[in-house]
């Protein structure tokens, strides 16, 4: 119970710094940082690249989580000082919700996503969250390979999550350790 009011307290409290650092995946340099407001229009031109020019994510829902009073860590990845890959997770009483994961196709399958998936897994343990979650399409077959393989379970089923399709997600969870 005292973890658990620690956690929630922790939600609005003490933004964590994320150092930037090189990082090297799979014999490629890359700098790892964390996102900036300055940034959204060069992760909208990610976005249209990544999901065939659509912005799955507007301006404002990134407005909205980066300025977001809740705990968060959202980072990205720069390849020779262009975004290639992002991830944003944001502490809600005693989880971590994953809330966007992006690679540009031209960089995926090397392990990057794993990568900020640990990144964001380290975040939530150094918050005290006691799990992991998010949700993705049940048609996202690379993701939910990708979550499966990282240790996210399948708990439920929702019923026409996204809009767009009415499409049903599955809400995947993972305990912190
Ligand atoms: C889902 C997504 C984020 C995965 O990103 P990724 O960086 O390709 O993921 P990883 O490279 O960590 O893992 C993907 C696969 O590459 C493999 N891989 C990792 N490093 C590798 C390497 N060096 N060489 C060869 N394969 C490698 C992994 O084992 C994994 O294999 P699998 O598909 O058989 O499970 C990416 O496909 C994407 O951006 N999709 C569109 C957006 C999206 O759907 N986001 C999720 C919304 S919920």
């Amino acid at each position: 119970m005292l973890k658990r009011f620690r956690s929630a307290f922790s939600a609005f409290h003490h933004k964590e710094h994320y150092i930037s650092h090189e990082q090297e995946i799979a014999g490629k340099k890359y700098v790892i940082r964390e996102i900036s407001t300055d940034d959204i229009k060069d992760l909208l031109q990610l976005e249209r690249e990544v999901y065939a020019g659509e912005t799955p994510w507007p301006r404002s829902a990134f407005l909205t989580e980066l300025c977001s009073r809740y705990n968060h860590l959202y980072l990205c990845v720069l390849y020779q000082n262009k975004i290639v890959a992002f991830v944003g997770g944001r502490v809600f009483f005693d989880d971590a919700h994953i809330t966007h994961i992006a690679v540009h196709p031209d960089f995926q399958k090397s392990g990057i996503a794993s990568f900020l998936l640990q990144e964001i897994e380290a975040f939530a343990y150094r918050q005290r969250c006691q799990t992991l979650s998010l949700e993705v399409r049940i048609s996202n077959i690379d993701a939910k390979r990708l979550y499966r393989k990282s240790g996210y379970e399948a708990k439920k089923r929702l019923a026409n999550y996204y809009r767009k399709g009415n499409e049903d997600a599955l809400y995947m969870v993972k305990r912190v350790e």
